[in-house]
């Protein structure tokens, strides 16, 4: 399994996310939460002082790491704050985006203030959408604590708020200064999230990498138990996936990044139909829509039955659901339903389904205007 990051600077790791002016860094590493500031980007680094921190954060991850991160700030900056939210997707709404903006602009936050997501992909991507918008834009800093933040969301600039139509239907391509990735704080992640997080990991490699999938079918015993050596290897190979697509298609204008949705089309419409409440995790609908994809592909004689089943066993070797009838509690609406949710998915056009697909395991290509009736199939199949 290769890896890509540019520096290897023992225990942590740097990639660089090259885009120019917004060009930055992802630090993985154990322990590293605390040492935000010495990776800071010069112009901040130099100017804390006489700058104002404001954490984002939820009620669980605030309680478990808040603390610790505010305080590695203290005496360095003019004031570090912690404002929390709650816990969940329903959070990554108007409502919160409102009351997040109407406290931070009533505790005084000002042009040079930094704002540091800690959290999951929840906080980051609402957090990241304040920070692009509020008074125009302010610095913003990323510090993922779920496994699927620390591998996908944090890295990209991806920001945004879901609506009642769908998911991240109003955002910002909004890049990060800076994202500290601290395995550690994995260790209190809870099952359920952790195996959410490897979807986006097998996501990442059935695009890819074929041969970092055959890693993760050797190594699922270890990724299981919370091996370090193994969570390091797999978080540091996919950041250093996604950190490539990002830096040669940032605002998904190529066709390339839209490569990282895929299983997303599939995936959202039964997360947005299951009402974002907790009952299937964004990382399960992706799962879900991983084997729905491969199915995809296999009925247009792209990729091989056994493929498909490859894909699905490493899912339920990870714990994870592979099928909308795994998910417990949740009356399904009918498939025209699913299909109308499918054709308003950010990535269609002229209401046409368009869909990534895989060429090959570790190959995928966007495909648009498959025929209703064949994602039919797909859906009677799963
Ligand atoms: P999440 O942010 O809801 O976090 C999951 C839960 O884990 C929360 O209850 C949180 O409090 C808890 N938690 C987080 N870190 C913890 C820790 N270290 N210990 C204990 N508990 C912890 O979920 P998520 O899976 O991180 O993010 C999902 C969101 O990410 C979705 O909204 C999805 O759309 C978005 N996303 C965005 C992008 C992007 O490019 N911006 C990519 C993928 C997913
Ligand atoms: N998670 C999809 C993207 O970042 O483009």
């Amino acid at each position: 399994m290769g890896m890509t990051q540019t520096v290897s600077c023992s225990p942590f790791h740097v990639f660089n996310v090259p885009l120019g002016a917004r060009a930055y860094h992802v630090v993985t590493g154990d322990a590293v939460l605390s040492r935000v500031i010495e990776h800071l980007p010069d112009d901040l680094r130099t100017t804390l002082g006489s700058r104002q921190i404001f954490i984002v954060t939820d009620q669980t991850v605030g309680a478990l790491y808040a603390s610790a991160l505010r305080t590695s700030f203290a005496g360095y900056c003019r004031n570090a704050a912690v404002h929390s939210i709650a816990d969940g997707e329903a959070s990554k709404s108007g409502a919160t985006y409102q009351l997040l903006c109407d406290e931070l602009l009533a505790a005084g936050i000002d042009r040079q203030s930094v704002i540091i997501a800690l959290g999951g992909g929840v906080v980051g991507d609402l957090a990241g959408f304040v920070a692009a918008t509020i008074l125009r834009g302010v610095n913003f800093i990323q510090v993922p604590t779920t496994l699927l933040s620390q591998v996908d969301s944090s890295v990209g600039g991806k920001t945004g708020i879901n609506t009642s139509v769908g998911k991240n239907l109003i955002g910002a391509f909004y890049q990060p200064r800076l994202v500290v990735c601290d395995t550690a704080v994995l260790t209190t992640l809870p099952p359920r999230e952790f195996a959410a997080g490897m979807a986006e990991i097998v996501k990442a490699a059935m695009l890819a990498d074929g041969d970092f999938l055959g890693w993760l079918e050797n190594n699922c015993a270890a990724i299981g138990f919370r091996d370090p050596a193994a969570l390091s290897a797999m978080i540091n190979r996919a950041v250093g996936i996604k950190a490539q697509i990002v830096a040669a298609d940032e605002r998904e204008e190529t066709g390339l990044r839209a490569l990282l949705n895929l299983g997303h089309t599939f995936g959202h419409a039964y997360e947005a139909a299951a009402g974002y409440d907790g009952r299937l995790l964004h990382g399960e609908g992706v799962a879900i829509g991983l084997v729905m994809a491969a199915r995809l592909s296999a009925m247009m004689g792209l990729i091989s039955v056994s493929d498909v089943e490859r894909v699905r066993s490493l899912l339920v070797a990870l714990h994870l659901p592979v099928s909308p009838g795994d998910v417990q509690g949740v009356v399904w609406p009918r498939d025209d339903d699913l299909i109308e949710r499918m054709r308003k998915d950010k990535k269609t056009s002229a209401g046409q389904l368009n869909f990534v697909v895989l060429e090959k395991i570790g190959r995928a290509v966007l495909r648009n205007g498959i025929e209703e009736q064949m994602v039919r199939a797909v859906l009677a199949a799963s």
